[in-house]
C-alpha cells in the first residue's frame, strides 16, 4: 500500500512535491497559474507520463479561473513542455473540453486525476500475479507513485504482490543523466520497505547475463497501436538484453499512455534535454568542457520485445493490443 501522493489539488493551488529534491528533502511546491504548472513540468518538479497528464488537466483548469486567458494559449504552454508523454495532450484535452462546454474545470481536472489512479491501482491487481514467482525484477526510471499521482505504473503489481506476501527483490536502474532510479524508485521501495539495490545503468546487462533477473518491467511514455513503447532512455536496451536471455519484459500504463491514432512507434516525439544535464552539474565535471553532449530523455522499444502490456483492463501481448484497445479504451 502506498502512502505517496505526487500531488493534490485546493482550490486555486495545485500542490506537489518537488520530485528535484527527493530523496533529501520533501519539498511541497504551490502552483497558481498555468505557467507555474508548465515551468514545474519542464524542470520535472512534476514527472513521469501519468503524473504530467493530470499536472497539464490542473494547469487547463487554473488557466480558465483567470481572466484573459484562452484554452487554445492555455493548451499549447503546456503541451509545449515535454514531447513525448501522450497522457499529456489527454489530461489537457479533457479539461479544454470542459472549459469549452461550460463545465466545472476543476471538477473535470479531478475526475481525471481520480480516473488516473484508478486505473494504476487496477493495474496492480491486474500485474500481481505476474511477479509470485519472480521474485527478482528489474525496473528502469521511475514508474511509481511519483510518476502517476499514486501507486504507479511499473510499481504497481510489485506493491500488490508485496502486500499478499510475495519475497520480491528490485534491481533499481540508476537511470542517468537525472537518477530517477536511485532518487525516486529506490526512495519510494524504502518507504515501503521492499528489498532492492541499485546498479548502475550499465549492470542490468550483466545481472541478466548471470541468472539474476526473473523479469524486467517499466512504464511507458507513449504506445503506438502496433505495441512500439517510448519510455526512458535506455528501455530499449533493458528489452533487447532480456530477449537475449529469456526474460520477459512487462510495460505497465493506464489508457492515457496508449495512442492508438500511432501506427507505430517511428513517428513518436523524442524529446531531446539540455546538454548540461549530461555534463554534471554540481560536483567535479563528468567530462571534458570542450566535449558535446546529446541529451535525448526516451527512446522506442520495438513491440516485438516486449512480451506483454499490463493494462487497467489485465494483460495483452502485443499481438492483440490494436483490438484490446478497440474494446477497452475509454
Ligand atoms: O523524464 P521522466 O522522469 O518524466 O521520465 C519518466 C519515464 O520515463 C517513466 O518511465 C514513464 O513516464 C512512465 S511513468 C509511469
Amino acid at each position: 500500500m502506498t502512502a505517496v501522493r505526487a500531488l493534490w489539488y485546493t482550490p486555486g493551488v495545485l500542490h506537489v512535491i518537488d520530485q528535484r529534491a527527493l530523496p533529501g528533502r520533501r519539498r511541497v511546491r504551490h502552483l497558481r497559474t498555468p505557467e507555474a504548472v508548465a515551468r514545474a513540468i519542464r524542470t520535472l518538479t512534476v514527472r513521469g507520463a501519468p503524473c504530467i497528464g493530470v499536472a497539464g488537466a490542473y494547469g487547463m483548469a487554473l488557466a480558465s479561473r483567470t481572466r484573459g486567458r484562452t484554452r487554445a494559449a492555455s493548451a499549447r504552454l503546456l503541451l509545449a513542455t515535454r514531447p513525448t508523454a501522450h497522457d499529456l495532450s489527454v489530461g489537457v484535452e479533457v479539461v479544454r473540453r470542459a472549459w469549452v462546454a461550460g463545465e466545472e474545470t476543476e471538477t473535470a481536472a479531478e475526475q481525471y486525476c481520480a480516473r488516473v489512479v484508478e486505473e494504476c491501482r487496477q493495474i496492480g491487481e491486474a500485474g500481481a500475479r505476474l511477479f509470485a514467482h519472480t521474485p527478482r525484477v528489474l525496473t528502469h526510471c521511475n514508474a511509481g507513485a511519483l510518476a502517476t499521482v499514486q501507486w504507479g505504473t511499473a510499481l504497481a503489481p510489485l506493491r500488490v504482490a508485496h502486500d499478499r506476501g510475495a519475497s520480491l527483490f528490485v534491481w533499481v536502474d540508476e537511470t542517468r543523466p537525472l537518477l530517477q532510479g536511485s532518487r525516486l524508485t529506490a526512495w519510494e521501495l524504502a518507504e515501503e520497505g521492499i528489498p532492492h539495490a541499485v546498479i548502475v545503468d550499465n549492470a542490468a546487462g550483466h545481472f541478466m547475463r548471470t541468472g539474476a533477473v526473473d523479469a524486467v518491467i517499466v512504464g511507458a511514455d507513449r504506445i503506438a497501436r502496433n505495441g512500439d513503447v517510448a519510455n526512458k532512455i535506455g528501455t530499449y536496451e533493458k528489452a533487447v538484453v532480456a530477449r537475449e536471455n529469456g526474460i520477459p519484459f512487462y510495460v505497465a500504463a493506464p489508457w492515457s499512455t496508449f495512442d492508438p491514432k500511432r501506427a507505430n512507434g517511428s513517428t513518436i516525439p523524442i524529446e531531446e534535454r539540455d546538454p548540461e544535464e549530461v555534463r554534471g552539474r554540481v560536483g567535479p565535471a563528468h567530462m571534458p568542457s570542450s566535449s558535446a553532449a546529446r541529451n535525448p530523455a526516451f527512446d522506442v522499444t520495438p513491440a516485438r520485445y516486449v512480451t506483454a502490456f499490463i493494462t487497467p483492463a489485465g494483460v495483452v501481448p502485443p499481438r492483440r493490443l490494436a483490438a484490446w484497445l478497440r474494446t477497452h479504451l475509454p
